[in-house]
């Protein structure tokens, strides 16, 4: 198993540029099942989730050529519609095939999702909407049966919670349903965006797209032909490595991000006191003198984002004074903290509110990656603590961080990728 070894304190400068948005990937790869026609993806981030999805459409029949972050993806010949366990228990975004496999072949067969690291995550709000377009559900030996032999219907689908993947599934299904869909308190992250104007390209009408209540009008089982497109910027890649400058006491630049995007996790760097200059397609971030504590609740967007909650964490033990984390969107995304103390922060934990006590003085030490956003801040962390740290179990960050040593080293970290 690989390891990063970080010998902290180094000072960073440069540019470096952000991948494609993996959230954003993850749905798109999805979306293929709806067509018949090769569909082509560029700015495709080359992580582990990805390759996995396209593991998965592979088994199901798919063939695909994934090559410099650009993938053609055919699902001309799906024979399967079966998603087995080996492949979702390594990625719960598996479950983003069953609105697709469904609203095509009217069935499909799709392990179901255990809980993960951070919470019980459950996806009763997928079935719900799958079954009011029409489709029975049974839950039988650890799968989610699917069935919709006389093809989905359109249906007027309220969400009690705003669910990112839930939403994508329904765009998916109603695309190719029997109708008009509407979809009430719909979520409006740049990942869904981007999903639905892919469907318009496509010549499926959408309207409400960026708002919560988006409406589909349905080609009643008629493959569209989905047109060329590029990934958006990863928005939280791109806040992670600002977070890495913030860290460092360094000047760095992120190219290829869309600003407009990250407005909430910017708001969050200025009320910290730092310096950020915004350009079209780049963001800087300056050193300062003092980094204030700050108060931060994660929320659906354009709210914070809870996959910033951790980096955002290791930041706030180098400000000056008390700060407030508090994580609405998962129960149990705070296992980085036991990983945090380690390094000799001092944080307070009380159900889904931490309290942060800066400035630490952190120390390099041996941590655990628990999940993919939890590993990055243990990076950070190490980035900024005196003397060495070794992050383990980075399987985690390879899930969703492109050359993630790499971008740092040439920014001038001391980080390498090392064997247990
Ligand atoms: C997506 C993102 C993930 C991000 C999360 C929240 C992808 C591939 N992943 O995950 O990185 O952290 O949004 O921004 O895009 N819920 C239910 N029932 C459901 C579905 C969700 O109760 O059927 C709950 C969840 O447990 C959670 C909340 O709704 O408390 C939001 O989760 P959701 O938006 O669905 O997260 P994901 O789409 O899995």
């Amino acid at each position: 198993m690989d390891y990063l070894e970080i010998e902290g304190r180094a000072k960073l400068k440069g540019k470096i540029n952000v991948s494609g948005a993996k959230n954003s990937a993850l749905p798109l790869i999805a979306l293929s099942i709806i067509s018949k026609e090769p569909f082509k993806l560029s700015n495709l981030p080359n992580v582990k989730d990805i390759r996995t999805l396209l593991h998965l459409l592979e088994i199901l029949g798919a063939k695909y050529r994934f090559e410099k972050n650009v993938a053609v993806i055919d699902t001309s010949e799906i024979s399967s519609t079966t998603a087995l366990y080996d492949i979702v228990r390594t990625m719960r975004a598996s479950i983003l095939v069953l609105g697709p496999l469904l609203a095509r072949f009217g069935h499909c067969e799709v392990s179901l999702p255990g809980g993960c690291a951070i919470g019980q995550r459950p996806i009763d709000l997928h079935l719900k909407a799958m079954e009011s377009m029409g489709a029975s559900i049974e839950i039988k030996n650890g799968y989610v049966i699917t069935r919709a032999q006389n093809g989905l219907k359109g249906a007027h689908i309220i969400f009690d919670k705003v669910t990112v993947t839930g939403t994508e599934n329904v765009l998916m299904a109603a695309a190719l349903a029997k109708g008009k869909t509407t979809i009430v308190n719909a979520a409006r992250e740049p990942e869904v965006v981007q999903l639905c104007q892919v469907l318009k390209n496509a010549g499926i009408e959408i309207d409400g797209i960026g708002g919560d209540e988006l409406v589909v009008r349905g080609t009643e089982g008629e493959l569209p032909r989905l047109k060329e497109v590029e990934v958006i910027p990863d928005r939280i890649e791109a806040g992670t490595y600002l977070c890495a400058g913030a860290i460092t006491g360094s000047e760095i630049t992120v190219q290829k991000v869309e600003p407009s995007h990250m407005d909430a996790i910017l708001t969050k760097f200025r009320q910290m006191g730092l310096r950020i200059d915004i350009h079209k397609d780049s963001i800087t971030i300056h050193p300062t003198e003092k980094i204030e504590p700050v108060e931060i609740t994660t929320s659906e967007y354009p709210g914070f984002p809870t996959d910033m909650q951790a980096q955002f964490m290791a930041l706030a033990l180098k400000a000056e004074g008390v700060s407030i984390i508090e994580e609405r969107l998962f129960e149990n995304r705070f296992m980085h903290v036991g990983e945090l103390l380690r390094f000799g922060a001092n944080i307070h934990l009380k159900g889904n509110i931490a309290t942060v006590y800066g400035p630490a003085d952190l120390m390099g030490a041996d941590v655990m990656a628990t999940d993919l956003r939890a590993s990055s801040a243990l990076v950070l962390a190490g980035l900024s603590a005196k003397g060495i740290t070794k992050v383990h179990r980075i399987y985690h960050l390879d899930r969703g961080y492109e050359a993630l040593e790499e971008k740092l080293s040439s920014l001038g970290a001391k980080i390498r990728r090392l064997k247990e």
